[in-house]
């Protein structure tokens, strides 16, 4: 096992903008890292440059302590799952699982034991005998991420590995993978889009955009004090309420409605006289509340998704300029489209933004 450390890592590919930029973090021995942001903001390029199939531009990278920019692939001992898993296609299912084990010289007898293991673990034992083109993609996926377990690495690269399984097979993997880590505790890097598997597998999340590192944190980290507006709604479904208000003395305005601005944002925004500002809450804190009050807005509800333990509502603040809420209501909740309802922020819950740079102003 070995921790892993990138230093002001770069890639470019032509003269443009960098695919990746100045990245710099470390994973810790043992440490599972979450990499997450939109398509194309560098993941996969990370991944290949810590596997060796890439070069840095710029940078270095370090393994157990070691810079290995000038090592092969294949002297790396990391194991890597890529998006498009590649699996031999001569080779049957329990060869492609044994294969890098053999490539070890590891005792035959020891190679039949793991491959068994992991094979029960991710629901492959009865296809062993196959080749991969006689498998389904999601069949496929799990064969690529065994093969990288039972070659038991230093180091797990995993590019989205779960990204083509069902819902149900996709939970049961998942928890399939962090029981595995929790007993082997191969350090870990794993690309996903998938929020469930961001939050719950990670120790350490690394959110970027464009190429460049937007926020380092645990799951809580980023989802209760994210940097900025960028990380605020990539993560958490549906996405973090931003709406454009002006402060002035003690109130949030927007256009026809206010709410007062609670005491700890307030010496935050007395320093000028009025200021524009965007203001973040979950969905999950805002409550429906029978009648208008002191604290509350008044929306129209535009949709409704019941979806049995609760109910998404996106409901109009503002037509002029559009502003909408998420809402998420526990249980079942039927309004009337187009019905206005009042409901009620919890104000110690809001996370203000500069509008200009998108930062978080704490
Ligand atoms: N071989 C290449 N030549 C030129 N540009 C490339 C090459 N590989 C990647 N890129 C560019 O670098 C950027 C980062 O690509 P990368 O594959 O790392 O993104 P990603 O975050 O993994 O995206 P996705 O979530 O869609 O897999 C993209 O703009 C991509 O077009
Ligand atoms: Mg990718």
């Amino acid at each position: 096992m070995a921790n892993v450390r990138l230093h002001q890592l770069t890639r470019r590919f032509s003269a443009g903008a960098a695919a990746v930029e100045n990245i710099s973090f470390e994973v810790p021995d043992g440490q599972f890292c979450v990499l997450v942001g939109p398509s194309g903001c560098g993941k996969s390029t990370i991944l290949r440059m810590i596997a060796g199939l890439e070069s840095p531009t710029a940078g270095e990278i370090y393994i157990a302590g070691q810079n290995v920019n000038d090592q092969s692939a294949r002297d790396r001992d990391v194991a890597m799952v890529f998006q498009n898993y590649a699996l031999y296609p001569h080779m049957t299912v329990a060869e492609n699982l044994a294969f890098g084990l053999k490539m070890r010289h590891v005792e035959p007898a020891k190679i039949q034991q793991r491959v068994a293991t992991v094979a029960e673990a991710l629901e492959l034992s009865h296809l062993l005998g196959r080749k991969p083109k006689q498998l389904s993609g999601g069949q496929q996926q799990r064969v690529a991420l065994g093969r990288a377990i039972a070659r038991q690495p230093q180091v797990f690269l995993l590019d989205e590995p779960l990204s083509n399984l069902d819902a149900q097979l996709r939970d049961d993997t998942r928890i399939e993978l962090k029981r595995l880590h929790q007993q082997v505790g191969i350090t870990t890097l794993y690309v996903t889009h998938d929020q469930t598997e961001a939050m719950t597998l990670a120790d350490q999340i690394v959110v970027l955009s464009q190429g460049r590192i937007q926020q380092i944190g645990t799951p809580q980290q980023i989802y209760q004090t994210p940097a900025n507006q960028m990380v605020a709604t990539f993560l958490g479904n549906p996405a973090m309420n931003l709406l454009h208000s002006t402060y002035k003395a003690g109130i949030f305005y927007f256009k026809g409605h206010s709410i007062p601005c609670p005491s700890h944002l307030q010496t935050l925004l007395n320093k000028t006289q009025s200021q524009i500002v965007n203001i973040g809450i979950r969905p999950e804190f805002i409550q429906v509340v029978s009648a208008p009050a002191e604290g509350t807005l008044t929306v129209t509800v535009e949709v409704v998704e019941p979806l049995g333990r609760e109910t998404l509502i996106r409901a109009v603040l503002t037509s002029e300029p559009s502003q909408t809420l998420n809402l998420v209501i526990k249980g079942s909740f039927t309004p009337a489209i187009g019905e206005r309802i009042s409901i009620r922020p919890d104000l110690s819950k809001l996370t203000i933004f500069d509008p200009q740079t998108g930062d978080c102003l704490r």
